[in-house]
């Protein structure tokens, strides 16, 4: 398991999905805690030039999908940049790949269950079901654990356990609920807009610094964590057997989504630091309900707030299914333990999203979301240097060969994603770089006992 070709008949997809299904399925994937909670993250790290934190990450992540798009149609196979790397690089290089994807693609569960938890904690607050906040934070923020975070995760594992795949319907429809929320934010918040507010501009100025609190902050710093809210699109390249036509299709989905997001971003960060002074909604964990609040538009933040409990679930469920996805093309090259991998009888690999489940769900339950987002965002800034470096391999090693979509002027956008991943990581707090050395060097353990003698490389065939 799991080639495509593999997955059971009710599984198999017929080929439905044009352009716009697909921007819709990459809007499905990208929009959630990163504009709904991480803006109030970014707010504290970069003041009102957080403005320019979403330009610079969504810049950066644009020139990244470009090269995603032309690795995606040229080998339009599961793993994504795990397999790109594998097929262009060679194992060792896809191994650490996707050993970061892994941790990229738990840590983003973990991270919008967390922001899940801000919202529908705040939506409860009030009435008869109200959350303590013992039980809504992690010991870090002076609770105990974060029990609607684990919550969720686990009706997510439960739905997938159960064969639940994302619904192109249904994605689409919860898309449309998203968007039209952060339309009525913009909408709701922008007479009470105020220049004012976006002065001093860049209190904590432009590269990463400590401040005296021990905090790292600048305009830099708040887009390391920013990124965060841009990445999603590559879920598109998984739904490449459900496209009408995958080469033209998936490029302007992945393309199309991207820009669509970083416009809606865009507003909403204006609109969001206009409003009100960036103090009020630092670190807030629903700081778009918040604002809304303390302009006194007390229907308003109950709705934004009820659309993100009810849509935020399916990012949670796309990256779950990415997570086991990538686990077992692994598994296939015999990098990780096939056992792990296996499916059950309704098709479903419950071993694994058991597994995922435990771990993800603890994280959710006792780190704070800045951390978790931080790191999963260092295991995605490897996997895009990874793929606009396969993309430029590919240029010069068969400039000749066929490609549906060819990135403009590859060699800048090439070497600035590359560039600007190296200057975002170097952004992120020391302690997520630290962490995800450590990652990557047990990585590498695992690897030299484990898949290195058992791989369809290490086994004395060549390299894909
Ligand atoms: N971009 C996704 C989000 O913001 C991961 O939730």
């Amino acid at each position: 398991m799991l080639a495509d070709d593999e997955l059971a008949p009710e599984h198999r997809l017929t080929r439905s999905l044009g352009w716009p299904h697909l921007v819709a399925l990459g809007v499905g994937a990208i929009v959630g805690t990163g504009i709904l909670t991480l803006i109030g993250v970014g707010a504290d790290k970069a003041g009102p030039s957080v403005i320019l934190s979403f330009a610079i990450a969504g810049l950066i992540c644009a020139c990244a999908a470009l090269a995603y798009a032309e690795m995606a149609t040229m080998i339009p196979a599961s793993g994504s940049a795990y397999t790109y790397s594998y097929v262009v690089i060679g194992e060792l290089i896809a191994w650490i790949v996707g050993w970061s994807l892994i941790l990229e693609y738990s840590l983003v569960v973990s991270a919008v269950a967390v922001g899940w938890s801000g919202y529908a904690s705040g939506f409860l607050s009030g009435t008869a079901f109200a959350i303590p906040d013992v039980l809504a934070n992690g010991p870090e923020l002076g609770g105990l654990v974060n029990l609607p975070a684990v919550f969720i995760i686990a009706v997510v594992a439960g739905l997938l356990i159960y064969g639940t795949r994302e619904s192109a319907t249904l994605n689409a429809l919860l898309v449309v609920v998203k968007v039209i929320a952060l339309i009525v934010f913009v909408a709701v918040t922008l007479p009470y807009f105020d220049p004012a507010n976006f002065d001093p501009f860049m209190p904590h100025g432009f590269p990463k610094q400590v401040s005296p609190d021990g905090v790292e902050r600048g305009v830099m710093a708040a887009a390391a964590i920013i990124f965060f809210a841009f990445y999603g699109f590559d879920a598109i390249a998984t739904a490449a057997e459900e496209a009408r036509n995958p080469g033209r299709d998936l490029a302007i989905g992945i393309v199309g989504s991207m820009l669509a997001c970083v416009l809606i971003y865009m507003a909403v960060a204006a609109a969001a630091i206009g409003a009100i002074s960036y103090t009020r909604f630092a670190n807030s964990p629903e700081p778009l309900a918040l604002i809304l609040r303390e302009l006194g538009q007390i229907g308003a933040a109950r709705y934004l707030a009820a659309s993100a409990v009810i849509a935020l679930p399916t990012v949670i469920l796309a990256f779950f299914y990415g997570q086991s996805r990538i686990f077992f093309v692994m598994a296939r090259d015999r990098l990780l333990p096939a056992g792990l991998a296996r499916v059950s009888k309704r098709g479903t690999p419950v071993r694994i999203t058991l597994f995922t489940a435990v771990i993800v769900g603890l994280i959710a339950g006792i780190f704070p979301l800045a951390e978790i987002a931080a790191l999963a965002n260092a295991g995605t800034l490897a996997a895009f240097v990874a793929v606009s470096v396969c993309m430029l391999i590919m240029r010069r090693r068969a400039p000749d060969a066929p490609r549906k979509f060819r990135t403009p002027l590859p060699w800048v956008v090439g070497l600035g994603a590359i560039g600007g991943c190296l200057y975002l990581f170097a952004s992120l707090p020391a302690k997520t770089q630290l962490y995800f050395l450590l990652w990557n060097a047990g990585g590498i353990v695992f690897y030299l006992l484990y898949g290195a003698r058992r791989s369809v490389a290490g086994a004395g065939a060549p390299a894909r």
